[in-house]
């Protein structure tokens, strides 16, 4: 899979991935990343664990991921990585490695997929989890205030009921088994604190779902 730091971009095999990881009780992927600064932060808050950010974007991870390539003193952390890769087509190292996954406000394929419930979007989520690994995803749902944008105007409102009557179905059959869908509250947008969940709180939090999941497993 490619890696990138920096301006910098290197192959990682499966087995050096393992020797990264081997130290830590745990992986977080936080799909569709981003500028990578929720992965970043959520590294040096939970040194145990180890963060993988993962977006197709990868001059948007430059600046994180220099940060993170640094000596320590300047805020080089060595439990977070960024990976260039999207969800459809996720990398086979990352094969059910995290037992958790965030996806923060996702836009484009990513949007469509968590909301329509693409299988191929939902079957690349799964992928990367271990059994038993946690889902989180956070969709803003002020885009479907009018003017409705090009990219969500065929799109349903995703509500929580959306969310456990026809979305659970299609979870289900991509071995992710939803346990919460409800209104994701301001304070909880504030605390999340990605770029993105900053941008959109400019005057006030936007209305947002949260879907948690559990993974079933792999066959
Ligand atoms: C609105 S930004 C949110 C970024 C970050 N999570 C945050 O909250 O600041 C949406 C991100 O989803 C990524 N994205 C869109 N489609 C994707 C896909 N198919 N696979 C992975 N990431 C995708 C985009 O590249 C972009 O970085």
């Amino acid at each position: 899979m490619i890696v990138v730091r920096g301006k910098k971009i290197s192959e990682l095999s499966r087995a050096g991935l393992a020797e990264h990881l081997a130290p830590y009780e745990g992986v977080t992927i936080d799909v569709g990343t981003g500028d990578g600064a929720f992965a970043y932060r959520y590294a040096q808050r939970q040194p145990a664990r180890f963060v993988i950010g993962l977006d197709p974007v990868r001059e948007a991870m430059r600046e994180y991921s220099a940060k993170a390539a640094g000596k320590p003193a300047r805020g080089g952390l060595p439990n977070v990585l960024y990976v260039v890769a999207s969800v459809e087509q996720p990398p086979a190292e990352l094969h059910a490695i995290a037992d958790e996954l965030y996806v923060n406000l996702p836009w484009g394929s990513m949007m469509r997929g968590v909301i329509l419930g693409d299988p191929v979007v939902l079957e690349g989520l799964a992928s990367l989890a271990r059994d038993g690994g946690r889902l989180r995803v956070v969709v803003n749902m002020r885009i479907f205030d009018d003017p409705v944008p090009i990219e969500a105007r065929d799109l349903p409102e995703p509500t929580p009921a959306y969310a456990r009557g026809t979305l659970a179905p299609a979870y289900d059959r991509a071995g992710l088994r939803i346990t919460e869908a409800r209104a994701f509250a301001g304070d909880e947008m504030a605390e999340l604190a990605t770029t993105w969940a900053k941008r959109l709180s400019h005057r006030r939090a936007p209305p947002s779902l949260l879907i948690e999941a559990v993974a079933d497993g792999h066959e």
